[in-house]
């Protein structure tokens, strides 16, 4: 065989590997990221379930829960998401006993959102404490869909 009937089949595997590798790359990339969709999926079903009319997140829903205060009925102070996660989600947050809080964003904080029994009892105890009520699957999927936007 000569040298030239050579070079397309060669060129055409390199090609077939390349994509394969690729793809693979990729995949690798988006696993956290998955885990993520999934948990948001669910919230989805739980808000159709609830709403039969709900049709999907929105990130700007999102945004207004994270940023809108609330006068706490018996505390009487005034209380948001932003109260420990600062205004700005890339930024570290600070407990009201002044304990450090990763950035909320999991463009700087990578493993936000990927562990569900973090995000529930977080969810739980957050809201709570700001809402005096947990929030609903609607709220908690634009809360992230918000958070994934930045
Ligand atoms: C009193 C302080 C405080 C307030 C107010 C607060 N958080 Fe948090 N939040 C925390 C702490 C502490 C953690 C856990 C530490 C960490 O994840 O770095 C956390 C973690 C979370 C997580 C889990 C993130 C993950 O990595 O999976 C979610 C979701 C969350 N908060 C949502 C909210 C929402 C929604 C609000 C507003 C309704 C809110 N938080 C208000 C202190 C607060």
């Amino acid at each position: 065989m000569k040298i030239k009937n050579l070079f397309l089949p060669a060129l055409a595997a390199f090609f077939v590997f390349s994509v394969i590798s690729s793809s693979g790359a990729l995949y690798a990339e988006t696993k956290p990221n998955e885990k993520i969709t999934q948990l948001v999926q669910g919230y989805a079903k739980e808000a159709v379930a609830a709403d039969s009319g709900f049709k999907r997140f929105s990130a700007d829903e999102g945004r207004k829960l994270f940023t809108a205060s609330r006068m706490h009925s018996k505390k009487k102070e005034s209380r948001s998401c932003t109260t420990c996660h600062t205004k700005d989600p890339s930024r570290m947050g600070r407990t009201k006993v002044g304990k450090k809080i990763d950035p909320i964003s999991p463009a700087v904080t990578t493993d936000r959102f990927t562990d569900p029994k973090k995000v529930k009892k977080w969810f739980r105890r957050n809201c709570k404490w700001v809402l005096e009520r947990e929030c609903t699957p609607e709220e908690k999927g634009n809360y992230i869909t918000y958070m994934m936007s930045l």
